[in-house]
């Protein structure tokens, strides 16, 4: 092991949980009765899981220890103090809304930022983020650079907003029709891609001119600040922390799913500067989530949360965190096996469409290869192409996304270098037997965001 490359874990084991292995067979049943989805089966027949990255963080002994001085009063609990004072000071946006988890804030900022008929262009749609925002009456418009569409193209930025598509849908719709600018850091539908401070800047200087407002998807906003020291001359002296604080610098707010780079397993905020929509949220926290001191959450999981996020901006912790996902790609690549290039934060994407070359789209590739996946090694993956990319809601046909991947989303502080290279080796065999992958068909398909709880059988 290149320890230069590949920095050893920066914590040590104190607590741990038994994952075992099952038969083949045991998995083809398992698969079957799961209509070869793997959302529907369960964590027990899983060996090693990389279904997300959301709410499957190893919280640390400081977090644990804060879960025991958790302040459950219904109002002014004094962990929610604690998280806006962290928020506060690591984001610099002067008010927080606490939500259970991230799509609680996007449902409360699509409410009160998005007139019906208005656009919300963003630098790729995310699937709970677009739901709210057209459930809002709002118009998704993609406004990624063209190259994060095409698995192959290897860039440092990979996620930053082509200017002159945002500048265009300005010009043809007036800026009042745009409700605001969404910019995701990192961009999870990419590749889990970052995008650039001097894009971030562009981006928010350009729309301060024309009034319109930018709020920020701050999921993963900590990968996305390591990436930026890396690549970014400007800031390769800088701290994370200082970067994230400059990220969110170039926003009007931003949305948070906790449940990553805060390092727990539930939660979320919204930030705001704007005092008069800081109102409006607060008068919706409390239809949709709880009082506006915790927002759905337990106090003792605001407390949680509020030290993970400080945690997540140790350098050792990031750098640590955002390598041992590159290792994974880069057993992956050294043997021939298609990704997403380059590797980003938070997940190794599989190319389906080079690993299945004989399926069409129509067929489901990256669905069935996740299923197969599971079956080869007992390794939980996810489909990120044209069944979590829905239908178009006016004409009901399939979005058919260019981009047709299999997630293998690595849990923060969960695995090992060893548990990488298992992954690796069980993907590199079905690899070689790749033409044995079925096509799949629907044999239910849910109305929204049907990648959930969608069943399918073989072809
Ligand atoms: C980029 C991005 N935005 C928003 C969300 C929604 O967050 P949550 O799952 O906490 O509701 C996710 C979660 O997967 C995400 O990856």
């Amino acid at each position: 092991m290149d320890f230069s490359r590949y920095p050893a874990e920066p914590f040590r084991i104190k607590s741990v949980e038994t994952i075992k292995m099952n038969t083949r067979e045991e998995r083809l049943e398992n698969l079957k009765r799961a209509g070869y989805n793997t959302f529907l089966l369960d964590s027990e027949d899983v060996y090693i899981d990389l279904l997300t990255d959301s709410g499957t963080n190893a919280m640390s002994d400081r977090q644990w220890a804060g879960m025991m001085v958790g302040d459950e009063a219904y109002a002014g609990s004094r962990n929610f103090y604690h998280l806006r004072d962290t928020v506060q000071e690591l984001f610099g946006f002067p008010f927080i809304v606490p939500t259970h988890q991230g799509r609680g804030a996007e449902n409360i900022l699509s409410h009160i930022a998005i007139k019906p008929g208005q656009y919300v262009p963003g630098n790729m749609y995310f699937t709970t983020t677009r739901f709210h925002q057209e459930a809002n009456g709002g118009i998704f418009r993609d406004i990624i650079i063209d190259e994060a569409h095409d698995a192959a193209i290897d860039l440092p930025f990979k996620g930053n907003v082509d200017m002159n598509k945002l500048r265009s849908l300005v010009d043809e719709v007036g800026a009042e029709q745009i409700a605001y600018v969404c910019v995701a850091v990192t961009v999870n539908l990419a590749g889990g891609q970052p995008v650039s401070i001097a894009n971030m800047r562009e981006v928010y200087h350009y729309c301060q001119q024309k009034g319109i407002k930018v709020f920020m998807d701050a999921t993963r906003c900590v990968e996305n600040a390591w990436f930026i020291k890396e690549r970014e001359e400007e800031f390769k002296n800088h701290t994370v922390a200082q970067i994230v604080k400059e990220t969110f610098s170039y926003s009007d707010g931003c949305t948070m799913s906790g449940k990553k780079d805060c390092l727990t397993n539930i939660g979320g905020f919204l930030c705001l500067r704007d005092e008069d929509l800081f109102t409006d949220a607060k008068e919706l926290v409390v239809v949709f989530e709880g009082m506006p001191s915790y927002g759905g959450m337990a106090g003792r999981d605001m407390e949680a949360m509020a030290i993970g996020l400080r945690e997540a901006m140790q350098e050792e912790y990031i750098e640590h965190r955002v390598k041992q996902v590159r290792y994974l790609g880069e057993l992956l690549t050294d043997a021939g096996v298609p990704i997403v290039m380059p590797v980003g934060g938070h997940a190794v994407f599989l190319d389906a469409r080079r690993f299945c070359p004989h399926l069409e789209q129509s067929q489901f590739p990256a669905q069935s290869l996740a299923a197969n996946i599971y079956l080869e090694g007992g390794v939980r993956s996810m489909e990120r192409g044209i069944i979590s990319g829905g239908r178009d809601k006016k004409t009901g046909k399939d979005h058919a996304p260019k981009l047709e991947t299999v997630r293998l989303t690595i849990p923060r502080r969960v695995y090992t270098y060893a548990h990488m290279a298992y992954v690796a080796q069980t993907i590199i065999k079905l690899y070689k037997h790749n033409k044995d992958i079925k096509g799949l068909k629907w044999v239910y398909e849910p109305k929204q965001l049907r990648f959930f709880t969608g069943r399918f059988e073989e072809i």
